[in-house]
């Protein structure tokens, strides 16, 4: 017999009732006998059917909406038919295979999949999962995606201790299916070929959410100075370089993610032209801003600043110093792209905090575009928490 959690009548208010995720101060009482990752039946506390979901009691997040239709329960079957929906999303609707061999297959509950990310880098697949529901059902997920993209191998990588820990989940299991002849693949993204270390990098493996707006960014560079702050493995850089950027300056404090940034500049024959260099994020910005650089075009993609709701205020100050010293060095007509990864900070605070850093460094500042994630990365309507990534495009306008 399946469970029932009750939770809180305010549940059914039209903008919570399909929300997919319920806090556990939400959840009045559970009925019935279950473990930790069970299916269970979601019910208000007057008795209405909300959803079928998972339960885990050990997590903030004690239920994870998967169904929202009485006659829907979560079954392999329902599962399987999801991971054909994210499919059928990349192949057919967005037609990604056109331009990469390497997408966000799965984005976790903007594909209906709580907690689950399945990232293609050529012809292996990379899969990470923080809800432990999903987790125990994997094998339907798995056996759907082989049948669906014939990978020659899925790897399971963990995700952070903290979070295995507070949902209670087991450590990732490397190699799930198949033969990983190499821990490097050489994916091709809009015509920009890149090395991608696939047991020890960063992510998956890619910022694979950034992929349209490295694209963006390609196009505007032809003729510019560009400063890529933050540059991993070199996506924007490069790419910059290969469209036609007069000069790029790149620099990252990962040692293991430069070298693969140098390797990249060669595999695309613009090694020439792009300058990499190791360094700190605020080191570097504020030495070549003391020395008077300017940059026609500069992307600011720092790491996450606010892990923590508490962390924000903190973050806000970092967002602030580093965009500062950004617009010192943007030339009247430069272009900057400014990132943020931090849940907590929205893109409301994102463009609050460079208005403040245009208003410190008096420097004419009009926007341009707000972005986000690419299309492969889908946000649950109900689940604006999705919606991680907070991208601006802003001009420095003449004096
Ligand atoms: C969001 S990622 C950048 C992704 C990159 N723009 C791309 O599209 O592939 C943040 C990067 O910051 C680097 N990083 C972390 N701390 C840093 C620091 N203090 N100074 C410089 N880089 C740092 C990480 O190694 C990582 O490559």
């Amino acid at each position: 017999m399946t469970a029932t959690a009750y939770v809180k009548n305010s549940r059914l208010r039209v903008g919570l009732r399909r929300h997919p995720w319920v806090y556990d101060d939400a959840v009045t009482k559970i009925q019935g006998e279950y473990e930790n990752g069970d299916v269970v039946t979601v019910r208000s506390e007057a008795g209405k059917f909300l959803a079928h979901g998972f339960v885990n009691d050990a997590s903030r997040l004690a239920l994870r909406l998967v169904s929202f239709e009485k006659s829907v329960p979560i079954t392999d079957d329902l599962l399987r038919e999801r991971v054909r929906d994210a499919v059928a999303l990349r192949h057919d609707s967005l037609r990604l295979r056109e331009r990469t061999n390497a997408y966000r297959v799965i984005h976790s509950e903007g594909d209906g999949l709580p907690g689950l990310i399945v990232d293609r880098y050529d012809d292996v697949l990379a899969l990470s999962c923080s809800s432990l529901g999903t987790q125990r059902r994997l094998d339907p997920i798995v056996s759907e995606l082989l049948a669906l993209l014939e990978p020659s191998a899925i790897l399971e990588l963990g995700v952070s201790e903290g979070l295995r820990g507070s949902e209670g989940l087991p450590p990732g299991r490397g190699l799930i299916s198949g033969v990983l002849a190499h821990p490097l693949r050489t994916v091709s993204i809009d015509g920009l070929h890149l090395h991608v270390p696939l047991t020890d990098g960063q992510k998956t493996g890619l910022f694979l959410d950034q992929r349209d707006n490295v694209r963006l960014l390609a196009g505007l560079a032809p003729g510019r100075r560009v400063l890529d702050a933050c540059c991993y493995v070199g996506a924007f850089g490069l790419a910059c370089a290969q469209a036609g950027a007069r000069s790029v300056l790149a620099f990252d404090s990962s040692e293991a993610a430069l070298e693969l940034a140098i390797a990249n500049a060669e595999m695309n024959g613009v090694a020439d032209r792009v300058e990499l260099v190791k360094g700190s994020l605020f080191r570097e910005l504020r030495d070549r801003s003391d020395a008077g650089q300017t940059f026609d075009l500069i992307v600011l993609d720092p790491p996450k600043f606010a892990a923590k709701a508490r962390d924000v205020k903190k973050a806000r100050k970092g967002y602030l110093d580093a965009n500062m010293l950004a617009l010192k060095m943007l030339t009247p007509g430069g272009l900057l792209l400014t990132c943020s990864c931090s849940h907590h900070v929205g893109v409301e605070m994102l463009e609050g905090i460079l208005s403040e850093a245009a208003t410190r460094t008096s420097v004419r500042l009009r926007v341009l575009e707000r972005r986000g994630a690419g299309l492969d990365h889908p946000v649950d309507v109900h689940c604006p928490e999705g919606r991680y990534l907070k991208a601006i495009l802003a001009q420095r306008a003449g004096e």
